[in-house]
Parts: structure tokens; C-alpha cells; sequence
């Protein structure tokens, strides 16, 4: 996720999850074609499982960063084909490519000739009115044929016109039953259903119908849905700390900004967030403020006693 799904946040959700799969922000063909790559690819030995997520449309151009992705250790690489947002739609990559299904097949199919990572493709089951569903199937169909065996499907319609990425995450009504087809119609094809899916209950009602869930913003807001048994918010700060000790270069106010969730749900979660986002402490840049945050929230009575003091 832009802006968020950064190799601060993944390596803070590894430390949360061992076995779930994090995806990188998008990063489009050109960033890496004329940007820093480095500072687009780097990532931590510890995130694994992780998948690139590449935006573009221009398949010699993708095979040549998805050839990057596999130098740098990247485990699979992804193609979004649901980003709505105007500027995406200009580079002409993004949703409006599931009206193109054979360029998205051409694209699997480079990629394919350069690596030796699974390409997975993210998608929507529909673009603008296009209520059928024959069109999320013969997209499938087409790219399947490419070798694409993962399809990551969030359950809406992206309108490309009149609505901001945000509204495009939550107007168009999300419709499971289209993703449950899907893998009823291509049960050899690994589906992963995606969207408004918030609670563990939720992801276990999934479990049987498709082949996996992918979490957006629940798994940012509130990471602790994802924990393992036996790990505590304890250990996952002091992993954090040890991170930015280990890591001089980076920032604090960088790494501590996706961890504001870590208590979310749980007494003194605000406490922990003002803490956390204290911009003269921040600047300070030392990781110690993790820990000072820790024994706040951690310590029963320990707000009130320092109050009282
Ligand atoms: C801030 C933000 C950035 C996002 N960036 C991306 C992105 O780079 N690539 C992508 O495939 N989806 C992106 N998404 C969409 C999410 O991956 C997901 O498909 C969407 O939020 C619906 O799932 P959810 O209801 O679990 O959040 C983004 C969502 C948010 C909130």
C-alpha cells in the first residue's frame, strides 16, 4: 500500500506475523527505470515472504524490474491491475488494464521469460458499470493462459471517472460471491479474496471459499489482528528498537509512524499513539522513546501514578 506497506511497516509485521505474505507499496516501472532502485527495493532479510508489486504496462520494461526484484531477493512478483487513481490511469497502467487483457497476458508472459519467481496479478472483478460477471472471468481466462496462477481479487468495481482512490475503496459494493465463482470456475488457479475484511473471524469464513485473504487497511490500523500465539506487543517493541539501533540511517519518526496501531482496541492505545507521535521527541531520533512508550502502556497504573507525582 502507498505510502504505507514501506520495509519499516513489513519488517514491524514480520515481527508480528512469521507466516503472513507482505507485499510492497506499488512501485511503477519508471521509478525503478529512472529513479534510486536501491531506495525502492532494499529490504530486510527478516521480511520474507515478500512480493514486489510492480505498476505498469509496458512489458519489456516490467520484465526488466521484475529482473531486479529477483536480484534483490524478492519472492514473487505482483502486477497491480487495480489501481483507480488518475494519475495511474495517465501512465495507462493500474485498473483500466483489465479492459486490456491480453496486454496484462503479455506482460505475465515477459516477466515470465526473465524470472524464475511466481507473478501473481491484483485485481478488481470490474471497471466503471460493468456489472458482469463474464468480464472478471474472461480477464482470469486470458491472463491465466500467460502463467499467472495467483489471482488477488478485490471484490469491487473500480470507477476510473468522478471517484478519488479513496471512495473507490469504499463505494462500489463489494461482491465475494464474484471471487467465490472465480475459483469455482479456475479451481486450479490459487484465488485470494480482498476487501472490507476486518476481523479474524472474517478471514477464517473465508477459508474454504478461496485460498487466501489479503488485508489492506485492517492489517495497517490494526496489526495485532495478524498476531501469532505466544507473541507479545512487548517483544515486538524491543525487535523494533533493536531494528533502529541495528540501522542508524533510518529514522525514528520513519519507523515509529507504523507502529502507532500496535495497540489498537487495547486500554491506553491513544496514550501509546500520542507518545508515539511526539514531533520534539521524534526528532530526537533516539529508539529509546519505543521503550519509554512500552513502560507507559505496559505498567498498570502508571499514567496515574506519574500524574500524581
Ligand atoms: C493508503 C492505501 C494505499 C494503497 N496502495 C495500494 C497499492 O500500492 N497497491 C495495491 O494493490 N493496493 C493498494 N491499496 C488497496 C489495498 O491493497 C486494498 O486492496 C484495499 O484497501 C481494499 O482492502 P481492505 O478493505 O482490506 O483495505 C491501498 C490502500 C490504501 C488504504
Amino acid at each position: 500500500m502507498m505510502d504505507w506497506s514501506d520495509r519499516h511497516y513489513r519488517y514491524f509485521m514480520r515481527q508480528i506475523s512469521a507466516q503472513a505474505r507482505l507485499y510492497t507499496e506499488m512501485i511503477t516501472t519508471g521509478a525503478l527505470v529512472h529513479g534510486d532502485v536501491d531506495r525502492h527495493l532494499a529490504f530486510s532479510e527478516e521480511e520474507h515472504p515478500v512480493a514486489l508489486q510492480l505498476g505498469g504496462s509496458e512489458p519489456d520494461e516490467l520484465a526488466r524490474c521484475a529482473k531486479l526484484g529477483r536480484q534483490y531477493g524478492y519472492d514473487e512478483i505482483n502486477l497491480n491491475i487495480g489501481c483507480p487513481s488518475e494519475r495511474v490511469q495517465r501512465g495507462a497502467f493500474g485498473a483500466c488494464l483489465m479492459a486490456e487483457p491480453r496486454l496484462v497476458a503479455s506482460c505475465v508472459s515477459r516477466i515470465l521469460d526473465e524470472v524464475d519467481l511466481p507473478v501473481t496479478v491484483k485485481h478488481r472483478i470490474g471497471i466503471d458499470n460493468v456489472a458482469d460477471y463474464g468480464f472478471v472471468r474472461d480477464f482470469v481466462g486470458t491472463v491465466c493462459e500467460a502463467g499467472a496462477r495467483t489471482f488477488i481479487v478485490h471484490a469491487r468495481n473500480a470507477v476510473l471517472k468522478g471517484l478519488s482512490p479513496k471512495e473507490n475503496r469504499e463505494i462500489p459494493p463489494l461482491k465475494y460471491a464474484y471471487v467465490y465463482r472465480l475459483k469455482q470456475d479456475f479451481p486450479k488457479l490459487e484465488m485470494v479474496i480482498n476487501g472490507g475484511i476486518t476481523t479474524r473471524a472474517q478471514i477464517d469464513a473465508q477459508i474454504g471459499k478461496v485460498d487466501g485473504v489479503m488485508l489492506g487497511r485492517a492489517a495497517y490500523h490494526d496489526p495485532w489482528l495478524l498476531a501469532d500465539a505466544g507473541k507479545t506487543r512487548a517483544d515486538v517493541v524491543q525487535r523494533m528498537v533493536s531494528y533502529c539501533r541495528e540501522h542508524p540511517e533510518f529514522t525514528l519518526r520513519g519507523v515509529a509512524r507504523h507502529m502507532l496501531g500496535l495497540y489498537h482496541g487495547a486500554p491506553k492505545a491513544r496514550l501509546w499513539r500520542r507518545m508515539l507521535s511526539d514531533s520534539e521527541k521524534l526528532k530526537r531520533n533516539d529508539p529509546g522513546l519505543l521503550l519509554e512508550g512500552l513502560e507507559v502502556v505496559e505498567t498498570p497504573g502508571y499514567v496515574e501514578v506519574a500524574l500524581s507525582t
